[in-house]
């Protein structure tokens, strides 16, 4: 059975988050995805994503093409996950291409390419305005 892992914080959920997903379950068999905290994308972005990180999560399990899900606290651990959960392929969005290399000694990396025109920050300028 292959494993596939990929991370994101998945926020606002979308069409976008949706097809990634389904294109990452087409890798392999079995689906694993890491959900950013808010602790962690607080850190990153200096706010916090409009849904916590249960009702993310809750959203992503879900989803028929999810298998298991596990909250990702820190960037840094991303090749402790992929050993965690038995990875045999990391997918990431290509908008990452190139910068989780060093990964592939632990695994295959796959970057695939985003969806146009939709993102969760596109989704809250729209609303504001
Ligand atoms: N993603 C995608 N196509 C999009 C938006 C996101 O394939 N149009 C993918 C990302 O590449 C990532 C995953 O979905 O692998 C989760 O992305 P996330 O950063 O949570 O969503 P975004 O909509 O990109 O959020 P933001 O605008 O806050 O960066």
């Amino acid at each position: 059975m292959r494993r596939v892992i990929t991370f994101g914080t998945f926020d606002l959920f979308h069409v976008g988050h949706l097809r990634i997903l389904e294109r990452s379950k087409q890798k392999g068999d079995y689906l694993i995805v890491g959900i950013s905290t808010d602790a962690l994308n607080y850190s990153k972005k200096q706010k916090n994503p409009i849904y916590s990180q249960e009702e993310r999560m809750d959203i992503i399990n879900a989803l028929k093409v999810v298998d298991e899900v596990f909250f990702e606290e820190s960037l840094e651990l991303k090749g402790e996950y992929i050993k965690k959960y038995n990875a045999d392929v990391l997918v990431m969005g290509d908008d990452w291409a190139g910068r989780f290399d060093m990964f592939k000694e632990l695994c295959e990396v796959v970057y695939l390419p985003r969806t146009p025109s939709v993102s969760t920050t596109e989704i809250i300028e729209i609303i504001k305005k």
